[in-house]
């Protein structure tokens, strides 16, 4: 195999370096750079849902794996750290084959319609034929998912694909819960525990298919430990966790993000300071995030910045003072 004569390198924040080979073009990167690092230094692109820069790699979907000389599995380039001489291929038959059957997994179980753009991206790209496993098979009473018992798993219908069809849960006015958009891919729980919030609130109940993310004995929202910060939304990335102002908007086929501006200000609320990214449409603010790239907040807020800014258009209301966000 011919090695590409380019070398690229990085500002480099220590004087370690391992060299490798990716897809036949030599990288020097950083010592503890992840494959998808060095990927990224060549231009190469992975495909990635269970990946968050503000989080722990957990490897929890596979979409971005890739092969590596000299070793039996695939390994997740979001994950596996560099090695001296790796030899590295990216786009190889085995891997758009392992990718293609990720997807294919993923799309036939679960609801991607309110998932990114990127993703469905994703499903073209590897050209994953999802409804080759046959209809969803949504008959088997999702209500029964939160109290599955390990080895006692319900089969599928003949002809039809398992699915983890279930009811949005809809018990606070803050946030949705709904889990047949969720692809288990941990980055609320990690959002929620060590990596953010440090609250614990959710985890992951059950094994194998009947696995799924639930408060402590699926307890409501109101009475499990949450403490409403949102982060979980914040990095959910099929819409399975979303704002109830989103979630109503959508019931009623008004959400349109192509119409929606988004303004960075900041939090009023204390002297954190947190940025607010203001989501609004039609001059009324429809959610509000936080940019992950942001040094201080890494894309957390608390209650008060996530949720607390209905009073902003309220205010007509309460004191006659025309309505305004500030936006337009
Ligand atoms: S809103 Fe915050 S506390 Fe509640 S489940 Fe999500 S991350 Fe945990
Ligand atoms: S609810 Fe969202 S963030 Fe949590 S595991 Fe499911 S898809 Fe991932
Ligand atoms: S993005 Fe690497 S395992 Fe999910």
């Amino acid at each position: 195999m011919t090695v590409a004569a380019t070398t690229h390198r990085l500002h480099l924040k220590t004087n370690r370096t391992v060299d490798l080979t990716v897809d036949g073009q030599h990288v020097r990167v950083p010592e503890g750079s992840t494959i998808m690092k060095a990927c990224q230094e060549v231009g190469i692109g992975t495909p990635t849902l269970c990946y968050e820069q503000t989080l722990t790699p957990v490897n929890a979907c596979r979409v971005c794996v890739v092969e590596m000389e000299g070793s039996r599995a695939l390994v997740p380039a979001c994950a596996r750290k560099v090695e001296p001489d790796m030899v590295i291929w990216t786009d190889s038959e085995r891997v758009r084959h392992s990718r293609k059957l990720v997807l294919e997994l993923l799309a036939s179980s679960v609801d991607l319609s309110y998932a990114p753009d990127e993703v469905q991206g994703y499903l073209d790209h590897y050209d994953a034929r999802p409804e080759r496993f046959g209809p969803p098979d949504t008959s088997d009473g999702a209500v029964h998912r939160d109290h599955t018992q390990a080895g006692h798993h319900i089969p599928t219908t003949n002809g039809y694909a398992a699915t983890v069809a279930q009811p949005p849960k809809i018990d606070n006015e803050l946030y949705i819960r709904d889990y047949s958009r969720c692809i288990l891919c941990y980055k609320c729980v990690e959002a929620c525990g060590v990596d953010a919030q440090n609250t614990f609130a959710i985890a992951v109940a059950g094994r194998g298919f009947d696995a799924h993310i639930s408060t402590e004995f699926a307890a409501p929202l109101p009475d499990s430990a949450c403490v409403y910060c949102g982060n979980c939304i914040a990095v959910c990335p099929t819409g399975a966790l979303i704002f109830k102002s989103e979630y109503d908007m959508r019931q009623a086929e008004t959400w349109d993000e192509e119409r929606q501006t988004e303004t960075d200000t900041i939090c009023p609320y204390c002297g954190v300071g947190c940025t607010l990214r203001l989501h609004v449409q039609d001059n009324r603010i429809v959610k509000v995030t936080s940019p992950m790239d942001h040094d201080v907040t890494n894309g957390n807020l608390c209650i008060k910045g996530r949720f607390g800014w209905q009073f902003v258009q309220n205010r007509a209301r309460d004191t006659g003072v025309e309505e305004s966000v500030g936006t337009s």
